[in-house]
């Protein structure tokens, strides 16, 4: 396993591995990390609104709703500390490991406020 810290906000708020970006999500439901690709055709997740009450992900690209807790659920442990998040990958660290900036949807941005949240899946 290996560890890479990303930013809640900003620069530096998405680790990709082997070209699979991850980025921390804040929402109503909870905050965990989130694989931003759409399992449909890849689309962008980190631009996903969350339709209201429901706690479903729509994906910006043809609409697909992915439930909250199932994304959370395929999220990796990962353990937040102010503005910073420390996540944990499986296996050794690849050759493409990179963490770059990927804008946000303010559905699933870290709110001012918001409280460090320390998150483990399993
Ligand atoms: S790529 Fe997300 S719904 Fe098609």
């Amino acid at each position: 396993m290996h560890v890479v810290k990303i930013s809640t906000t900003g620069l530096g708020n998405c680790a990709e591995l082997n070209q699979v970006p991850y980025v921390y999500a804040s929402t109503s439901f909870g905050a965990f990390v989130l694989p931003a690709r759409c399992p449909h055709r890849g689309g962008p997740l980190h631009l996903a609104r969350v339709e209201g009450g429901s706690h479903r992900l729509i994906c910006p690209w043809h609409g697909r709703a992915t439930p909250v807790g199932r994304a959370a659920r395929h999220g990796l442990p990962a353990v937040r500390r102010g503005d910073r998040v420390s996540i944990v990958f499986p296996g050794d660290r690849p050759d493409d490991c990179l963490v770059v900036h990927r804008p946000l949807s303010p559905d699933i941005s870290l709110r001012p406020g918001d409280r460090p949240t320390s998150v483990a899946h399993a």
